[in-house]
C-alpha cells in the first residue's frame, strides 16, 4: 500500500510567524523574515540567508552589528550595574552628559529612552519655559508638513503627516506650514508661539534637505518673535549626515535639540540638549523618566561616541556619502524609474515614478539580499551603519543597481 505523501513540517520561521500573528498586537506590517544575527553591515535570518544592511534598524545601528567596543561596553556595564533610576547619579550618565555638551556646545542634557520622548520633553520644556516667565499664553508650536517627530501625543501633534495623525485627535495646538517656506512661518508667528520645531533634513519624508539658509532664517524669525527654535536631530544626529549634528552645515544655533536613534547604537536612549538659558525651565520634579539615562544605555552611548572619534567616522560618512550620491545619480540617469535623489551623508533616498511601487521594489531587494526602508510617498531610503566596510557598501550598491536595471 502506498503511504500518503507527508506535508513538510513547518519551518521555525513559519512557526514563529504563526505565534506572532496570534500574540503580537497587529500594528505593524511585517514580512515573514526573522533576523537572528548580525556582523558589521551584514544580517542573517533564521534560514541562514544573508543580507546587506542598508537600513541599520532605521538609522539606529550606527556601529553596525556586533561592534566589539559596543558589545564590550554593554557586557562590562551589565555585569557592574544595569539600572538605578534617577534617584541617584550614575557615572556613565554623567560622563555622557559631559561628552555631549562638550561636543555640541549645548550646556545641559536630559535623558530618556526614545526619539518621541526626547521631543515630548522638548515640547514640554518650551511650554514650561514661558509659563515660568509669566507668558503662559505662549503654547503654540509651528511645525512642518511631512515632518516626523514621533508617536506620543505631543510629538504626534507636531508630526505633519495625516496618516500618522488620523484618529488620534484632538492634537495641538500646532500649525503646519510647508517645509522651506519662510513667509508661511512668518505669517503664523505670534505672541502665542512657544516654538518652531524642525528637522534639518526630513528623514521619514524621504531625506529632504532644508533649503540653504533655512535654519539660519528660522533662528532669526524665532528670536524676533520671542519664540524658541527647537531642532529634531533624532534621525540626522550622531554623524549620520557627515557632521556630528546636521545643523553644523549652517550657522544656526537652536535653543534646544533632540537626539536618539544612533546615540545608543541600538540600545534605547534619547537626549534633550538645551542652552543654559533654558536650564531653569523644567524645575526639579517637573519632568522625569524611570529608565532615562540608565547606566547600561549611557555606557552604550559613550561607546558609540568614543568609536565615532576613534574610527574617524564623520570623515568616513562624508566619503561614503559622496560615493553613494554619485552612484545614485548615475543610476538615476540610467533608470527611468527614479525621479530624483535626495539627502546627504548616509541618509539618502531615491524617489520613484508613481508606476513603480517603492514597496514592491523593497521586497525584490530583500529577496536578493539587500535591506532598505521606505520613505516619503514613494521612495527608498538608504541609512547603512556608519561603519559599513567598502566591500559591504559595494555589494549593496551592486544589488541595488542590478535590481533597478533588471
Ligand atoms: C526625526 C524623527 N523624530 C522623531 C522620531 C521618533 O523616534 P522614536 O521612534 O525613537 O520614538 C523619529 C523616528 O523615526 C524621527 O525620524
Amino acid at each position: 500500500m502506498n503511504s500518503l505523501p507527508k506535508d513538510d513540517p513547518p519551518s521555525e520561521t513559519q512557526l514563529l510567524a504563526e505565534t506572532a500573528e496570534r500574540c503580537l498586537y497587529p500594528n505593524y506590517a511585517r514580512p515573514g523574515v526573522v533576523l537572528v544575527r548580525g556582523e558589521g553591515a551584514k544580517l542573517w535570518d533564521q534560514n541562514g540567508k544573508r543580507y546587506i544592511d542598508f537600513y541599520a534598524g532605521v538609522a539606529v545601528s550606527a556601529l553596525g552589528h556586533g561592534h566589539p567596543e559596543l558589545v564590550k561596553a554593554i557586557q562590562d556595564q551589565a555585569a557592574k550595574l544595569i539600572h538605578t533610576s534617577n534617584y541617584y547619579h550614575n557615572e556613565p550618565n554623567v560622563l555622557l552628559a559631559e561628552d555631549l555638551t562638550r561636543r555640541t556646545g549645548f550646556s545641559r542634557a536630559f535623558f530618556c529612552n526614545s526619539g518621541t520622548e526626547a521631543n515630548e520633553a522638548m515640547l514640554k520644556l518650551a511650554r514650561r519655559h514661558f509659563f515660568e516667565r509669566g507668558e503662559s499664553e505662549r503654547v503654540e508650536i509651528i511645525a512642518f508638513e511631512n515632518a516626523f517627530h514621533g508617536r506620543t501625543l505631543g510629538s504626534l501633534a507636531a508630526t505633519g503627516t495625516a496618516k500618522y495623525r488620523q484618529g488620534f485627535g484632538p492634537l495641538g495646538p500646532v500649525s503646519h506650514v510647508p517645509y522651506g517656506d519662510l513667509s508661511a512661518v512668518e505669517a503664523r508667528l505670534s505672541s502665542r508661539t512657544a516654538g518652531i520645531i524642525v528637522e534639518p533634513v526630513l528623514g521619514e519624508a524621504g531625506a529632504i534637505e532644508a533649503p540653504p539658509g533655512f535654519l539660519r532664517s528660522l533662528r532669526e524669525l524665532a528670536t524676533r518673535a520671542g519664540a524658541l527654535l527647537l531642532v529634531d536631530e533624532i534621525q540626522t544626529g550622531v554623524g549620520r549626515t557627515g557632521t556630528f549634528l546636521a545643523i553644523e552645515a549652517e550657522d544656526a544655533r537652536p535653543d534646544a535639540l533632540t537626539l536618539a536613534k544612533g546615540l545608543g547604537g541600538g540600545v534605547p536612549i534619547g537626549a534633550l540638549l538645551t542652552g543654559e538659558h533654558l536650564a531653569a525651565s523644567l524645575p526639579k520634579g517637573s519632568h522625569g523618566s524611570t529608565f532615562g539615562g540608565n547606566p547600561l544605555a549611557s555606557a552604550a552611548a559613550l561607546a558609540v561616541l568614543r568609536t565615532l572619534d576613534k574610527e574617524s567616522l564623520l570623515v568616513r560618512v562624508q566619503t561614503l556619502g559622496a560615493r553613494l550620491a554619485d552612484r545614485l545619480d548615475t543610476l538615476r540617469s540610467r533608470s527611468p524609474l527614479i525621479t530624483r535623489r535626495t539627502g546627504r551623508g548616509l541618509l539618502q533616498a531615491i524617489e520613484l515614478v508613481p508606476e513603480q511601487s517603492a514597496s514592491a521594489l523593497l521586497g525584490q531587494l530583500r529577496d536578493r539580499g539587500l535591506l532598505v526602508t521606505l520613505a516619503g510617498s514613494n521612495a527608498l531610503r538608504f541609512t547603512p551603519p556608519l561603519t559599513i566596510s567598502d566591500e559591504e557598501f559595494e555589494e549593496g550598491l551592486t544589488l541595488l543597481e542590478e535590481t533597478l536595471m533588471s
